[in-house]
Order: C-alpha cells, then structure tokens, then sequence
C-alpha cells in the first residue's frame, strides 16, 4: 500500500505575511494520519521548513536543476533544497514544461539528482485538453511516465502527481471515472517497469482539489492524496483536504 499524501503547490504565491498561514496548518493538522507536504516559493522555503519543525508538516521545492552546483544563474540544486529543510521537490509542473520548456529528458535528469540528494520526487504528468480531446490522453500519460522517471532509481523516494492540464486553476476536474482510467493505468505501467514495488509509489491526483470534491476523489481507485494549488494557501481549506484525506 501507497504512503497517503497531501501536497501543497504555492505556486510563484507568498511571501513573508503568508506565514501566518503555515501556523495555522501545523495547529490544525496536529492528528494527521497522512503524509502533508507544502512546497512554496523558495525564498520562504528555509523559514517555513524551521516553522514546521516538531510538527507533521514537511517543506519542498517546486524544481530544481540537475547539476549540484555551477555556472547557472537564477537555478536552485536539489542539494541547495536539502539544506534549506526542503525533504521533497515537485518536478515536471505542467508550468515549468509550458513555460520553460522541460522536456521529459530534463525531468528525469531533475529527478535523479533530486533524490540522489535526500530528496523525494513528486514528479507530474498529465494531459492537455487537446489531447484529451484526441483520445489520447493514455498514450500520453504513458509516455511522460516513462520519459520523466530515471532508471534504476529509488522508487521510495518517487511520487507521481497526475494532473490535466485542463483541470488545474479551472474549477474543473475530470470525471471520477476518468481519474480512476489514468491511476489505474499509471499503476499498471509502473507495476510493469519497476514490479511489485510500484506499488508503494504515492499516485496524487491534482487539479482544482478543494475541500469539497476531497473525499470522492479520495475514493477512487489508486489514488493517494492530491498536489493541491489555490486550494493549498489557506490553512483552514488545506487542512480540511488533510483531514478528508486522513479519514479516507
Ligand atoms: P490547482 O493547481 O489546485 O490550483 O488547480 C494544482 C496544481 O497545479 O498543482
């Protein structure tokens, strides 16, 4: 069985006076039964991660550059994170590959130094609407699966987030059939590179997750937790998605 998970994505959201809200969410979520992880701007890693400490929350990244240290200005190394308190790092956001253009190659060169410097992946993979449109949004999901997660890698420092591309920042999510078509297939790809230990990978779904569409996300078939956005910058709306998902 999967490890549950609740991710928080920030997002380019907060600065110094959004730390209230980290208060808040280690008070509120005090007799959690699942993993919870926010990832916020990483100017605010450091301190959020020193607030969280004694508490369940855990602190992450949302990328990090392949190489541990050079001649890359503006770039964050994984090992950089690490020292910061980050444990995770989200890696291939459906943003980074839109705006930056992050092929699947340079997710899993991320990917492998992420976790070969403590950290776990939470690695992201999804469908555009046109391709949904299409029919192919398994076709897809299979092989951003494939090209994003490295070789011979360490599949307990591995998650993977689904997440539509369609449905995040929109209101709309799929439909809890097709949430469940796409994490069913996930699992069965996984299953066939990697064996039984695929099972153990957390698979997240993420996309306009909000208290009140948790718990019949949470039901469907191999889902873990969620990678929540907006939903996550509130304490009193992420607490209740880590209290939904506790109970589920
Ligand atoms: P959203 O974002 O919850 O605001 O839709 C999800 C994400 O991008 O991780």
């Amino acid at each position: 069985m999967a490890r549950k998970l609740a991710a928080g994505n920030w997002k380019m959201n907060g600065t110094t006076a959004a730390l209230a809200e980290v208060a808040a969410l280690t008070a509120a979520i005090g007799d959690a039964t699942c993993e919870v992880l926010l990832c916020p701007p990483a100017t605010l890693i450091s301190r959020m991660a020193d607030m969280a400490q004694g508490s369940h929350l855990m602190v992450g990244g949302q990328t990090c550059h392949p190489n541990g240290s050079g001649a890359h200005t503006g770039d964050i190394s994984a090992a950089m994170l690490a020292d910061a308190g980050a444990t995770h790092v989200i890696l291939g956001h459906s943003e980074r590959r839109a705006d930056h253009g992050e092929t699947d190659e340079a997710v899993a060169a991320q990917a492998g130094a992420a976790i070969e410097a403590g950290l776990i992946a939470v690695i992201c993979v999804g469908e555009t609407e046109a391709e949904r449109d299409a029919d192919v949004t398994l076709n897809v999901v299979s092989s951003q699966l494939a090209g994003s997660v490295p070789e011979g890698t360490d599949l307990s420092h591995v998650v993977i987030a689904y997440e539509p591309v369609w449905a995040i920042g929109t209101g709309r999510t799929p439909t809890l059939e097709q949430i469940a078509e796409v994490h069913d297939h996930m699992r069965a790809d996984l299953a066939e590179r990697f064996g039984n230990g695929a099972h153990d990978i957390p698979l997240l779904y993420g996309g306009s997750v909000k208290p009140s569409n948790a718990a019949e996300i949470f039901a469907v078939s191999n889902v873990d937790g969620a990678l929540v956005g907006g939903a996550s910058l509130k304490a009193a709306d992420f607490s209740g998605i880590v209290s939904t998902l506790s109970a589920a």
